[in-house]
């Protein structure tokens, strides 16, 4: 069955991340192709130490759940990281996931290779396009496929439970899941 692996990146429990998320991958589902969201909370994500060793050994040297996360990733035909805005940027430790899932995949057998997906963010009022694009960096360096929507997957939600209140936002996460099921589909079958 084709895949997509949704990364939350909030620390929170019941965050506006998740929400979103869940709206995403319930549309994905919509279209034939499964979907499971994977949660950052309660990790102690470490940024990449530059070791090389996942060269030799496979996988991440860094024993902190990443690489659990990695094997799931390696199973699925679509990728979708989503995190909140601080400060005006990523939450830390999913930069750091996407800086380490990155540099395994290209320093073992290219996994990423055209996986389908993009990132989303989310903030009460400011930094979603600017944490859109420090996310997307990590999409075309590992050859991978960005899918479109009719605006940029961009939500603003303050207080829990608001991400819904964007409708437009919400319109342009569904059309984007929509698009990622589609161009598996077209390119996996
Ligand atoms: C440390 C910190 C920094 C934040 N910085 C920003 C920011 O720069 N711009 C903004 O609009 N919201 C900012 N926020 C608010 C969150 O992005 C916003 O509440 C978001 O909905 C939280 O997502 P979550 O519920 O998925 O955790 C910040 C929140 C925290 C905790």
């Amino acid at each position: 069955m084709l895949k997509v692996i949704l990364l939350n990146g909030s620390p929170r429990k019941d965050s506006n991340t998740k929400d979103v998320l869940e709206i995403c991958a319930s549309e994905i589902q919509k279209h034939d192709v499964e979907a499971e969201i994977i949660e950052l909370r309660g990790k102690k994500i470490q940024s990449c130490i530059a070791c090389n060793k996942c060269a030799e050994i496979g996988k991440c040297a860094l024993n902190d759940g990443l690489n659990e996360i990695i094997d799931k990733i390696k199973n699925a035909d679509g990728f979708i990281p989503a995190a909140p805005v601080y400060f005006g940027t990523a939450r830390g430790d999913i930069m750091s996931a996407l800086q380490r899932i990155g540099k395994v995949s290209r320093s073992t057998d290219k996994f990423l290779d055209w996986m389908v997906g993009g990132p989303i963010t989310i903030a009460r009022r400011a930094g979603q396009t600017l944490t859109l694009q420090e996310m997307t960096m990590f999409f075309p360096i590992n050859n991978m496929i960005i899918a479109g929507s009719t605006y940029w997957n961009i939500i603003f939600a303050g207080p829990t439970g608001t991400a819904t209140q964007d409708t437009e936002g919400i319109q342009t996460i569904k059309k984007f899941a929509e698009n990622v099921a589609n161009i598996i589909k077209k390119i996996k079958t």
